[in-house]
């Protein structure tokens, strides 16, 4: 009933929408519809009241809800629904059950806190309450298990316009997964695949965006090499009173059109253009970069990437490497001098 409420109210835009008409038109008595108010107040919607006119919604502060970010949201596949919780183990794994229960290509998950939050290479990933974006969606691409890089490097795309639409924010990519700013890590992005030998049954896409944490807020350890879009926005204001804060949902938003933009490229087969998107906002072709697979590390400059994602380095030796996966290091990023 919230969700009917709230949907009526947005789409009134700057009308007042009396007590008495959602009543009648919803069905529901007039101490319902004054609850339902209530409790969107509680959740940071500013609505305006008067006992002739009725209800008018003035802003949201820093909502996430399901149908904040689904209304009128344009996507074809992406985010058609969305689970949104107040604190999750991990997104990642929700997503991977609802994924085994069958749900529809293109759902997504979202939470406020991760308490199990996961990164790449079994790490930890921390995910503050309420600061950061941790979201997974579910993919159900008809690619074959080895083409799945092409959804990491598609996620990759479609943060880094997001956040230029939605922040005005300009940051990069590191292969294959990671967003810089400021030479440091602003989001993190870990596929997850189920597949047979010749078929992907689903990809599960986690992306991490660390948005409004303040130094402090990062565990000791990564300080030097994490940084928030809010940290960085206000990196020139020394009075923490001004500092302005990221609108998640926004970026959440545009974060969805985006993904379902790059995600239809993949799924019509337009790799060209997706692999020249990807290489516009690359920080790591023809730089220095040093790799570690299980034991072996091996420094070269990244040349380039194949149609399938991979990243080719030029090692010392004038020989050519195919890296698939790994962890690199880019000279000049993230403490690699
Ligand atoms: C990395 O190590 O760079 C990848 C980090 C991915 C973190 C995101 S947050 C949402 C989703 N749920 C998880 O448990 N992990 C991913």
């Amino acid at each position: 009933m919230k969700d009917c409420i709230l949907k009526r109210l947005k789409g009134t835009g700057s009308q007042y929408v009396s007590g008495e008409m959602l009543s009648e038109d919803l069905g529901v008595s007039r101490t319902t519809v004054w609850k339902c108010i209530k409790e969107l107040r509680k959740e940071g919607y500013v609505i305006e009241s008067s006992s002739k006119k009725g209800y008018k919604l003035i802003s949201a502060h820093d909502v996430i809800n399901s149908c904040e970010i689904s209304y009128n949201l344009g996507t074809e596949l992406l985010g058609r629904k969305i689970h949104c919780f107040d604190v999750i183990d991990s997104t990642n794994h929700y997503a991977k059950k609802i994924a085994f229960e069958g749900c529809d290509d293109g759902t997504v998950v979202i939470a406020e806190q991760q308490t199990a939050g996961r990164g790449r290479l079994g790490r930890q990933w921390h995910s503050a309450g309420k600061k950061g974006i941790w979201l997974s969606v579910v993919l159900r691409p008809e690619i074959v298990p080895s083409d799945v890089q092409m959804i990491t490097l598609a996620a990759a795309i479609s943060v880094v316009s997001a956040v230029k639409e939605a922040t005005g924010i300009v940051s990069a990519i590191k292969w294959p997964n990671d967003i810089i700013l400021d030479n440091k890590k602003v989001c993190g992005i870990l596929t997850e695949m189920n597949s047979e030998m010749e078929q992907v049954n689903f990809v599960i896409l986690g992306i991490g965006i660390n948005t409004n944490q303040d130094t402090e807020d990062f565990p000791e350890d990564i300080r030097d090499i994490a940084v928030s879009l809010k940290t960085f926005l206000n990196k020139s204001r020394t009075e923490p009173a001004i500092h302005k804060s990221i609108d998640r949902s926004k970026l959440i938003r545009a974060l969805l059109v985006e993904l379902d933009r790059v995600y239809r490229m993949v799924r019509n087969g337009d790799i060209h253009n997706m692999i020249d998107e990807w290489k516009k906002y690359s920080v790591t072709l023809g730089k220095e970069v040093s790799i570690t697979v299980k034991n072996e590390t091996y420094r070269g400059i990244a040349n380039d990437i194949t149609m399938d994602g991979k990243l080719l380095v030029k090692c010392s030796d004038g020989m050519i490497r195919e890296v698939v996966s790994g962890e690199v290091s880019v000279r000049g990023l993230m403490g690699y001098v």
